[in-house]
Protein backbone atom coordinates (compact mmCIF):
# COMPACT_ATOMS: atom_id res chain seq x y z
CA UNK A 1 0.00 0.00 0.00
CA UNK A 2 1.51 3.36 -0.91
CA UNK A 3 1.68 6.37 1.94
CA UNK A 4 -1.16 8.52 0.25
CA UNK A 5 -3.28 10.50 2.37
CA UNK A 6 -7.13 10.05 2.18
CA UNK A 7 -8.96 12.63 -0.09
CA UNK A 8 -10.70 13.76 3.20
CA UNK A 9 -7.29 13.77 5.08
CA UNK A 10 -6.30 16.69 2.80
CA UNK A 11 -9.43 18.59 2.09
CA UNK A 12 -9.90 19.06 5.62
CA UNK A 13 -6.45 21.41 6.08
CA UNK A 14 -7.99 23.15 3.18
CA UNK A 15 -10.83 25.70 5.67
CA UNK A 16 -13.11 27.52 4.64
CA UNK A 17 -11.92 31.78 4.15
CA UNK A 18 -12.68 34.28 6.69
CA UNK A 19 -15.32 36.03 4.84
CA UNK A 20 -16.51 38.95 7.97
CA UNK A 21 -13.97 39.73 10.62
CA UNK A 22 -15.50 41.22 13.88
CA UNK A 23 -13.25 42.29 16.51
CA UNK A 24 -13.68 43.50 19.95
CA UNK A 25 -16.43 46.06 18.74
CA UNK A 26 -17.97 48.05 21.19
CA UNK A 27 -20.83 50.50 20.29
CA UNK A 28 -21.96 53.61 22.59
CA UNK A 29 -24.77 56.01 21.89
CA UNK A 30 -24.76 59.35 23.46
CA UNK A 31 -27.91 59.58 25.18
CA UNK A 32 -29.99 62.70 27.31
CA UNK A 33 -29.02 60.91 30.79
CA UNK A 34 -25.14 59.57 29.81
CA UNK A 35 -24.31 57.13 27.39
CA UNK A 36 -25.89 54.12 26.32
CA UNK A 37 -23.66 50.95 25.92
CA UNK A 38 -25.24 48.60 23.09
CA UNK A 39 -22.50 46.54 22.01
CA UNK A 40 -19.22 45.26 24.58
CA UNK A 41 -16.45 44.14 23.49
CA UNK A 42 -17.77 41.47 20.51
CA UNK A 43 -15.67 39.25 18.49
CA UNK A 44 -16.54 36.49 15.58
CA UNK A 45 -15.96 35.25 12.61
CA UNK A 46 -18.07 34.25 10.15
CA UNK A 47 -16.08 32.08 7.16
CA UNK A 48 -17.12 31.44 3.38
CA UNK A 49 -20.14 29.27 2.78
CA UNK A 50 -21.59 29.84 6.48
CA UNK A 51 -25.21 30.27 7.98
CA UNK A 52 -24.40 31.94 10.95
CA UNK A 53 -27.41 33.63 12.95
CA UNK A 54 -26.72 36.54 15.57
CA UNK A 55 -29.60 35.64 18.38
CA UNK A 56 -30.21 37.28 20.94
CA UNK A 57 -33.53 39.55 23.41
CA UNK A 58 -34.58 42.31 21.72
CA UNK A 59 -32.69 45.40 22.73
CA UNK A 60 -29.00 43.29 23.15
CA UNK A 61 -27.51 45.50 20.28
CA UNK A 62 -27.67 43.21 17.37
CA UNK A 63 -28.84 45.66 15.07
CA UNK A 64 -26.34 47.85 15.57
CA UNK A 65 -23.75 44.84 14.89
CA UNK A 66 -25.20 44.24 11.83
CA UNK A 67 -25.12 47.67 11.03
CA UNK A 68 -21.46 48.17 11.75
CA UNK A 69 -20.68 44.87 9.61
CA UNK A 70 -22.54 46.86 6.93
CA UNK A 71 -20.80 49.84 7.15
CA UNK A 72 -23.93 51.93 7.99
CA UNK A 73 -23.11 53.09 11.89
CA UNK A 74 -19.79 54.18 13.04
CA UNK A 75 -18.20 51.96 15.62
CA UNK A 76 -17.02 53.44 18.94
CA UNK A 77 -14.06 51.01 19.22
CA UNK A 78 -13.08 47.58 17.46
CA UNK A 79 -12.42 46.87 13.96
CA UNK A 80 -14.85 45.08 11.14
CA UNK A 81 -13.67 43.41 7.97
CA UNK A 82 -15.02 41.62 4.95
CA UNK A 83 -12.10 39.54 3.25
CA UNK A 84 -9.54 41.18 5.13
CA UNK A 85 -10.98 44.73 4.06
CA UNK A 86 -11.52 47.07 7.11
CA UNK A 87 -15.12 48.31 6.74
CA UNK A 88 -15.29 52.10 6.12
CA UNK A 89 -18.22 54.00 7.73
CA UNK A 90 -20.46 55.13 4.64
CA UNK A 91 -18.60 52.90 2.05
CA UNK A 92 -20.87 50.52 -0.50
CA UNK A 93 -18.69 47.22 -1.16
CA UNK A 94 -20.85 45.35 -3.70
CA UNK A 95 -20.31 42.13 -2.33
CA UNK A 96 -22.65 42.88 0.13
CA UNK A 97 -26.34 42.47 -0.16
CA UNK A 98 -28.75 43.68 3.03
CA UNK A 99 -32.37 42.66 4.12
CA UNK A 100 -33.90 45.19 6.24
CA UNK A 101 -36.28 44.41 9.22
CA UNK A 102 -39.19 46.04 7.90
CA UNK A 103 -40.08 45.22 3.97
CA UNK A 104 -38.69 47.94 2.22
CA UNK A 105 -40.39 48.09 -1.19
CA UNK A 106 -40.81 51.04 -2.96
CA UNK A 107 -44.82 51.07 -2.82
CA UNK A 108 -45.03 53.27 -6.14
CA UNK A 109 -43.20 50.32 -8.02
CA UNK A 110 -44.85 47.10 -9.12
CA UNK A 111 -43.18 43.81 -8.25
CA UNK A 112 -41.43 43.38 -11.19
CA UNK A 113 -39.94 47.04 -11.05
CA UNK A 114 -39.03 46.52 -7.27
CA UNK A 115 -37.05 43.68 -7.78
CA UNK A 116 -35.31 44.86 -10.94
CA UNK A 117 -34.67 48.49 -9.12
CA UNK A 118 -30.89 47.48 -8.07
CA UNK A 119 -30.21 46.32 -11.91
CA UNK A 120 -31.69 49.52 -12.86
CA UNK A 121 -29.39 51.30 -10.92
CA UNK A 122 -26.76 49.24 -11.85
CA UNK A 123 -27.47 50.03 -15.53
CA UNK A 124 -28.60 47.29 -16.65
CA UNK A 125 -30.40 47.67 -20.13
CA UNK A 126 -34.58 46.61 -19.78
CA UNK A 127 -34.18 43.55 -21.70
CA UNK A 128 -31.18 42.37 -19.58
CA UNK A 129 -32.91 42.59 -16.54
CA UNK A 130 -36.00 41.25 -17.28
CA UNK A 131 -34.82 37.38 -17.69
CA UNK A 132 -33.00 38.04 -14.40
CA UNK A 133 -37.00 39.65 -12.87
CA UNK A 134 -38.45 36.71 -14.34
CA UNK A 135 -36.26 33.87 -12.57
CA UNK A 136 -36.57 35.87 -9.58
CA UNK A 137 -40.09 36.02 -9.21
CA UNK A 138 -40.54 32.45 -10.22
CA UNK A 139 -37.95 31.68 -7.25
CA UNK A 140 -39.39 33.47 -4.84
CA UNK A 141 -43.30 31.84 -5.70
CA UNK A 142 -44.76 35.33 -7.16
CA UNK A 143 -45.23 34.05 -10.49
CA UNK A 144 -48.16 36.28 -11.79
CA UNK A 145 -47.68 39.08 -9.76
CA UNK A 146 -45.25 40.88 -11.31
CA UNK A 147 -47.15 43.43 -12.41
CA UNK A 148 -48.97 43.80 -9.17
CA UNK A 149 -48.60 46.95 -6.70
CA UNK A 150 -47.08 46.30 -3.12
CA UNK A 151 -50.27 47.62 -1.25
CA UNK A 152 -51.96 44.49 -3.54
CA UNK A 153 -49.91 42.31 -1.52
CA UNK A 154 -49.44 40.19 1.59
CA UNK A 155 -47.01 41.14 4.46
CA UNK A 156 -45.03 37.57 3.37
CA UNK A 157 -45.73 38.34 -0.25
CA UNK A 158 -43.86 41.77 0.53
CA UNK A 159 -41.18 40.20 2.17
CA UNK A 160 -40.14 38.13 -0.66
CA UNK A 161 -40.03 41.13 -3.09
CA UNK A 162 -37.39 43.14 -0.35
CA UNK A 163 -35.55 39.57 -0.38
CA UNK A 164 -35.56 38.75 -4.20
CA UNK A 165 -34.61 42.29 -4.72
CA UNK A 166 -31.16 42.12 -2.56
CA UNK A 167 -30.71 38.35 -4.25
CA UNK A 168 -31.20 39.51 -7.99
CA UNK A 169 -27.84 41.36 -6.99
CA UNK A 170 -26.60 38.30 -6.30
CA UNK A 171 -24.21 39.45 -3.22
CA UNK A 172 -21.78 36.62 -2.02
CA UNK A 173 -22.05 38.08 1.60
CA UNK A 174 -26.09 38.41 2.87
CA UNK A 175 -27.10 40.41 6.30
CA UNK A 176 -30.05 39.89 6.96
CA UNK A 177 -32.28 42.05 10.07
CA UNK A 178 -35.38 39.90 11.40
CA UNK A 179 -36.51 40.05 8.22
CA UNK A 180 -38.83 37.81 9.05
CA UNK A 181 -39.77 39.25 12.13
CA UNK A 182 -42.86 40.93 11.54
CA UNK A 183 -44.35 37.77 9.74
CA UNK A 184 -46.88 35.32 11.47
CA UNK A 185 -45.55 31.68 12.23
CA UNK A 186 -47.12 29.80 9.11
CA UNK A 187 -45.71 32.44 6.61
CA UNK A 188 -42.64 32.46 8.41
CA UNK A 189 -41.69 29.25 7.64
CA UNK A 190 -42.75 29.61 4.27
CA UNK A 191 -40.22 31.75 4.06
CA UNK A 192 -37.82 29.54 5.79
CA UNK A 193 -38.12 27.26 3.69
CA UNK A 194 -37.93 28.93 0.53
CA UNK A 195 -34.51 31.10 1.91
CA UNK A 196 -33.25 27.61 2.90
CA UNK A 197 -33.59 26.50 -0.98
CA UNK A 198 -31.96 29.38 -2.00
CA UNK A 199 -29.16 29.18 -0.05
CA UNK A 200 -28.49 25.12 -0.64
CA UNK A 201 -28.36 26.60 -4.29
CA UNK A 202 -26.22 29.68 -3.53
CA UNK A 203 -24.33 29.05 -0.78
CA UNK A 204 -23.54 32.81 0.18
CA UNK A 205 -22.10 33.46 3.40
CA UNK A 206 -24.84 34.73 5.49
CA UNK A 207 -25.11 36.99 9.02
CA UNK A 208 -28.84 36.56 10.06
CA UNK A 209 -29.95 38.44 12.62
CA UNK A 210 -33.06 36.89 14.87
CA UNK A 211 -34.69 36.94 18.66
CA UNK A 212 -36.49 33.93 17.51
CA UNK A 213 -34.47 30.63 18.79
CA UNK A 214 -36.54 28.28 16.54
CA UNK A 215 -35.95 30.37 13.49
CA UNK A 216 -32.00 30.39 14.47
CA UNK A 217 -32.19 26.98 14.62
CA UNK A 218 -34.25 25.83 11.42
CA UNK A 219 -31.79 28.30 9.44
CA UNK A 220 -28.47 28.38 10.47
CA UNK A 221 -25.05 26.26 10.32
CA UNK A 222 -24.05 28.20 13.87
CA UNK A 223 -25.32 30.55 16.38
CA UNK A 224 -23.82 33.00 18.26
CA UNK A 225 -25.64 33.80 21.11
CA UNK A 226 -25.32 37.44 22.52
CA UNK A 227 -26.66 38.43 26.34
CA UNK A 228 -29.15 41.02 27.27
CA UNK A 229 -28.13 44.60 26.76
CA UNK A 230 -25.12 45.83 26.31
CA UNK A 231 -24.57 43.17 23.74
CA UNK A 232 -22.09 40.55 24.69
CA UNK A 233 -20.63 37.32 22.85
CA UNK A 234 -22.69 34.47 25.52
CA UNK A 235 -21.78 31.38 23.18
CA UNK A 236 -21.12 30.20 19.98
CA UNK A 237 -22.11 26.94 18.81
CA UNK A 238 -22.74 24.68 15.58
CA UNK A 239 -26.05 23.64 14.63
CA UNK A 240 -25.86 19.86 14.27
CA UNK A 241 -28.99 19.27 11.74
CA UNK A 242 -28.60 17.84 8.42
CA UNK A 243 -29.18 19.24 5.20
CA UNK A 244 -31.29 20.43 2.77
CA UNK A 245 -33.45 21.03 5.91
CA UNK A 246 -37.10 20.64 5.66
CA UNK A 247 -38.32 23.77 8.07
CA UNK A 248 -41.28 22.26 9.38
CA UNK A 249 -40.22 18.32 9.48
CA UNK A 250 -36.82 19.52 11.49
CA UNK A 251 -39.57 21.32 14.45
CA UNK A 252 -41.44 18.23 14.82
CA UNK A 253 -38.20 16.12 14.85
CA UNK A 254 -36.77 14.65 18.55
CA UNK A 255 -33.48 16.57 17.95
CA UNK A 256 -34.56 19.63 17.55
CA UNK A 257 -37.12 19.95 20.56
CA UNK A 258 -33.61 18.39 22.53
CA UNK A 259 -31.57 21.23 21.49
CA UNK A 260 -34.31 24.02 21.57
CA UNK A 261 -34.39 23.32 25.25
CA UNK A 262 -31.30 22.77 26.34
CA UNK A 263 -30.20 26.06 24.93
CA UNK A 264 -33.55 27.84 26.23
CA UNK A 265 -32.25 27.58 29.76
CA UNK A 266 -29.48 29.65 28.59
CA UNK A 267 -31.61 32.22 26.35
CA UNK A 268 -34.21 32.37 28.62
CA UNK A 269 -31.53 33.84 31.89
CA UNK A 270 -30.89 36.59 28.82
CA UNK A 271 -34.81 37.69 28.43
CA UNK A 272 -35.71 37.28 32.52
CA UNK A 273 -32.81 40.02 32.82
CA UNK A 274 -34.32 41.94 30.47
CA UNK A 275 -37.86 42.43 31.78
CA UNK A 276 -35.89 43.17 35.01
CA UNK A 277 -34.46 46.24 33.43
N1 LIG B 1 -29.51 55.57 17.38
C1 LIG B 1 -29.59 55.20 18.66
N2 LIG B 1 -29.46 56.08 19.66
C2 LIG B 1 -29.51 55.72 20.95
N3 LIG B 1 -29.67 54.45 21.36
C3 LIG B 1 -29.80 53.51 20.42
C4 LIG B 1 -29.76 53.81 19.01
N4 LIG B 1 -29.89 52.65 18.31
C5 LIG B 1 -30.00 51.68 19.23
N5 LIG B 1 -29.95 52.18 20.48
C6 LIG B 1 -30.00 51.39 21.73
O1 LIG B 1 -29.02 50.38 21.66
C7 LIG B 1 -29.51 49.17 22.18
C8 LIG B 1 -29.42 48.08 21.13
O2 LIG B 1 -30.32 48.35 20.07
P1 LIG B 1 -30.50 47.40 18.81
O3 LIG B 1 -29.19 47.12 18.22
O4 LIG B 1 -31.52 48.02 17.94
O5 LIG B 1 -31.08 46.06 19.50
P2 LIG B 1 -31.69 44.74 18.81
O6 LIG B 1 -31.52 44.86 17.34
O7 LIG B 1 -30.92 43.61 19.41
O8 LIG B 1 -33.13 44.69 19.23
C9 LIG B 1 -30.93 49.45 22.65
O9 LIG B 1 -30.91 49.72 24.02
C10 LIG B 1 -31.32 50.67 21.86
O10 LIG B 1 -32.26 51.44 22.55
MG1 LIG C 1 -32.97 44.97 15.86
Amino acid sequence: MSEVLPMTAMTATAAPADRITVRNLDKRFRGASGDVVAVDNVSFTVRQGEFVALLGPSGCGKSTILNMVAGLLERSGGGVAIDADPVVHGAINRKVGYVFQRDTVFPWRTVEANIGYGLEIAGDSKTARAAKVQRAIETAGLSGFGRSFPRTLSGGMRQRVALMRTLILEPEILLMDEPFGALDTHTKLEMHKTLLEIWERERQTVLFVTHDLGEALTLASRIILLSARPGRLKEDFEVPFARPRDPVALRESAEFGRLYSHIWHSLGEEFRRTKAD
